[in-house]
């Protein structure tokens, strides 16, 4: 049994690692709450969210990127996409 789950458990681990390469960040909120905070706090973010469009987030966190958030390219489009389906006020950004 336990031997079946360690089996199982490294099969996951092997399949889920190439989608993983391929970008898509799998958190995309923890991204944002780790990269986002360190030269602003969340309110510049929360008075956006329910505002701005999606082209206008993509601009938003390309800036941001261009400015050194330690994020990457590859998951701009995520990331917009994920603060542009946060309603205004949101919790997970606007505690
Ligand atoms: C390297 C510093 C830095 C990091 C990291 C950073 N920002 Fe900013 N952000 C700024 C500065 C400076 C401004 C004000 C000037 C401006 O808007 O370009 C700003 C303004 C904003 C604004 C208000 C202006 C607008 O276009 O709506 C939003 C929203 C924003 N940031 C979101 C984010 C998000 C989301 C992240 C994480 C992906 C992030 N920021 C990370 C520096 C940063």
């Amino acid at each position: 049994m336990f031997r079946n789950s360690v089996a199982v458990f490294v099969v996951v681990v092997v399949l889920c690692a190439p989608v993983k390469a391929l970008a898509q960040d799998a958190d995309p909120g923890g991204t944002l709450r780790r990269a986002c905070v360190e030269c602003h706090d969340f309110r510049r973010i929360c008075r956006n969210l329910g505002e701005k469009s999606l082209a206008g987030w993509e601009k938003t966190v390309t800036r941001m990127y261009s400015k050194g958030a330690k994020i990457d390219a590859a998951d701009i489009p995520a990331l917009a996409r994920h603060l542009h389906g946060l309603e205004s006020g949101s919790g997970e950004i606007c505690k």
